[in-house]
């Protein structure tokens, strides 16, 4: 993810300076370009010397060059890099940064930085608790910039308390995930209209209006750098999107965006409407060039549709509607005007009376303008102009969620989606009602029961299939079955799903009269049936977490583990501990298992950094597959006799063999040996991968 980023890491002068070291190892071994900018009393705590060896890359102190007199720059720095990290940044850094006093080369790096900024204070708990602190880190806050809140802990001081450096490993976590995407718009849509319309009087001739586009672009690009996918309907303008994350779509005349935006909207959280669209258009387009014949010549023309106030008339309850207005008189009045009777929830004012803002130029200055009042910004670089539009947005939309999810939220369990069936065929001649009665009340149960204090939405629910094969049954309600579980999760970005985990339990054994009601009281297991059940739900949820966020599941992995440590005396082999041969204590002891740490980091690496971002990236997304085997590999290093390592490639293995069908023989080859020394008895499956020539 990190992978040939671009990063200035910026380090003050701190106990925690040592720290910097490994944030830089970490991120190189990530594959990012790292850039280490020194304050001169850093110096004192860690040498350049460690540094520039560990980055690669001489570290920047000074302005100048003291032996060749060449000048660091400072703004070529601010342009380079993808991201700034300031770890440590000590009070007094913070504070020169909160207050622009550019008096060192790390504090005119951030003043130039193009890119976002993340701080990672480090400082005493009293230091960090005073006002003028809290205070300037505010003002930076304000400004956009991200603040890693340092932990509680013993500090250098040995006092206690809040003001140690946030450890490396989180900070390139923290890091990852934000060029992941799973900023704060991850997961929304947004459409946005920018530039100008042209309508057609002739071939040759329309009549149109200054717009660039430059504006709408800006906006575009920010609500995909945070996360959004974003649809941008786009007049003829010269301007190039850079996010892939932007769908394009090119229209010349008003009534063409209107019929794009009126498709695209109803798709959409939010519109972003920044185009300059015609109020009207020629009544008439002539066919051929219009020749002069008179002095004067009279254009009739007559109204184009408005879009704003179309989308305002079908805006859905929670969707954000944005409109622009370009004002030369009585700004705020009109614009108010505007946001009525367009029904709006902002709009953004900007004025030709106002120098530098408005058509065509880098910059603008705009007051945006809600029923609640209006919040008036400088004049500053329409990049940084959308910024503040995209956070006015961004908290509504976040309003949104916070005020539908009460409501939204279902009563009933709603992390999975299971679907039981049991299968009574080998026991036919029974009485077939308990066995209808069984598969309803499991449904009901798995399904119903709030198994996570989470919120899920409909998309993210977990599929899984439950499918017990009744072995034998007696009257008195015994039961004996065996169970194969499958759980699916979803790949991002695309209609494929993958399977998260699969396991064919033999034998459960249980008692179930009709109508008995099933219940699991985590404390008093006393039923093996829901105990079973329970076990497995757990286990399929923190799995789905694990692979959600490096070790995730923790949580429910862990109820997961004491249901099987408790379980041992209900006298079902299923729960043995030590039994040699797999049963679900030995699959979550495996998976749980400090030496099995790497299986568990391998699931967020499989599943959420490989798969996921296959559909974006193929490449990219399978080198993270393969560092995910890596890390099974080694695991089963580490625990040869683990079964969950084996299960893991068995229920992988036609996955795994599509994942490698096009990449280089090197790559096949590489894949093969590591997954043959994993699992040798599908050497058969694993040879595919090199016979396959895709
Ligand atoms: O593109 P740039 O060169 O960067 O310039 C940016 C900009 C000046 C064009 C931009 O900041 C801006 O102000 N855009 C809106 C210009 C405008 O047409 O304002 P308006 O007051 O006429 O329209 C009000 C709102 O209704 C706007 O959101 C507009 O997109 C929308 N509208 C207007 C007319 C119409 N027929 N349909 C619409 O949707």
């Amino acid at each position: 993810m990190l992978k040939g980023k671009k990063i200035v890491l910026g380090v003050t002068g701190s106990i925690a300076a040592y720290k910097a070291a490994l944030l830089v190892r970490l991120l190189v071994k990530e594959g990012a370009e790292v850039q280490v900018v020194m304050t001169p009393s850093a110096k004192e705590f860690i040498t350049p010397l460690t540094l520039s060896t560990l980055s690669g890359k001489p570290v920047l102190c000074d302005f100048f060059n003291s032996g060749s007199g060449a000048w660091n720059s400072h703004v070529e720095l601010g342009l380079w890099a993808d991201a700034m990290i300031v770890a440590p940044a000590t009070a007094s850094t913070i504070g020169k940064m909160a207050c622009g006093v550019a008096d060192n080369l790390l504090v005119t790096t951030y003043l130039s930085m193009k890119a976002p900024v993340f701080i990672a204070p480090a400082m005493d708990l009293d230091m960090f608790a005073h006002p003028s602190t809290q205070r300037n880190l505010d003002v930076l806050r304000g400004y956009g910039n991200n603040i890693i809140e340092p932990a509680a802990g013993e500090l250098a001081s040995h006092l206690c308390g809040k003001g140690r450096m946030e450890e490396p490993d989180k900070i390139v976590a923290l890091l990852k995930d934000f060029f992941l995407g799973s900023a704060e718009l991850c997961g929304k849509k947004i459409l946005v209209t920018a530039g100008p319309t042209y309508e057609k009087i002739d071939p040759v001739r329309f009549v149109g209006n200054y717009s660039s586009g430059k504006m709408g672009f800006a906006v575009a690009e920010e609500c995909a750098r945070r996360g959004a996918d974003v649809t941008i309907i786009a007049g003829p303008v010269s301007v190039e999107c850079d996010n892939p994350r932007i769908k394009r779509i090119d229209v010349e005349s008003a009534r063409e965006m209107y019929d794009a935006a009126m498709t695209e909207f109803p798709s959409c959280d939010a519109a972003v409407l920044s185009a300059a669209v015609a109020d009207y258009r020629p009544a008439v387009q002539a066919g051929e060039k219009i020749k002069r014949k008179s002095e004067s010549m009279v254009l009739e023309l007559e109204a184009n549709p408005d879009i704003a106030a179309s989308l305002g008339a079908v805006k859905r309850e929670g969707q954000r509607l944005v409109g622009f207005a370009l004002e030369t008189e009585n700004g705020h009045e009109n614009a108010l005007g505007k946001l009525e009777k367009k029904n709006l929830d902002f709009i953004v004012l900007n004025s030709l009376k106002d120098e530098g803002a408005g058509f065509a130029c880098d910059t603008n200055k705009v007051t945006v303008i809600d029923r609640e009042g209006s919040c008036g910004y400088q004049l500053k670089s329409k990049k940084d102009v959308a910024k503040d539009i995209v956070s006015h947005l961004s908290k509504l939309l976040l309003l949104i969620v916070m005020f539908l999810l009460p409501f939204s939220a279902k009563a009933e369990g709603e992390e999975l989606n299971a679907t039981v069936t049991l299968n009574a065929s080998k026991v036919q001649g029974t009485n077939t009602d308990v066995f209808k009665q069984l598969e309803e009340s499991l449904n009901e149960f798995i399904n119903n029961r709030k198994w996570t204090a989470n919120t899920y939405e409909e998309e993210e629910r977990i599929d899984c299939n439950f499918t017990f094969v009744v072995n034998s049954y007696a009257n008195d309600g015994s039961f004996d079955c065996s169970l194969m579980v499958q759980a699916t999760r979803p790949v991002f970005g695309s209609s494929y799903t993958s399977v998260l985990f699969k396991y064919e339990d033999k034998s459960i054994k249980f008692n179930y009269q009709p109508f008995d009601r099933l219940e699991f009281v985590e404390d008093n297991l006393d039923n093996n049936l829901t105990a079973t059940i329970a076990f497995y739900v757990y286990t399929i949820i923190g799995m789905d977490l694990d692979a959600m966020g490096e070790l995730g599941g923790s949580e429910f992995l862990n109820k997961a583990y004491t249901i099987a440590g408790n379980a041992q005396n209900l006298g079902d082999a299923g729960w043995r501990a030590g039994s040699s041969s797999n049963n679900r204590y030995t699959i979550i002891d495996d998976y749980m298992n400090g030496a099995m740490e790497p299986v568990r980091k391998m699931m967020y690496r499989y599943h959420r950094l490989g798969l996921d971002a296959m559909f974006k990236d193929a490449d990219g997304g399978r080198k993270e597959i393969t560092e995910g085997i890596r890390l099974l590999k080694k695991a089963y290093e580490d625990r040869p006799m683990a079964y969950f390592t084996k299960l893991f490639t068995e229920y992988k293995v036609d996955e795994i063999v599509n994942v490698y069908s096009k990449c280089t023989p090197e790559e096949k080859k590489s894949v093969v040996e590591i997954l043959s020394s994993i699992n040798p008895s599908l050497s058969g499956e694993w040879d595919k991968i090199t016979k396959n020539n895709n």
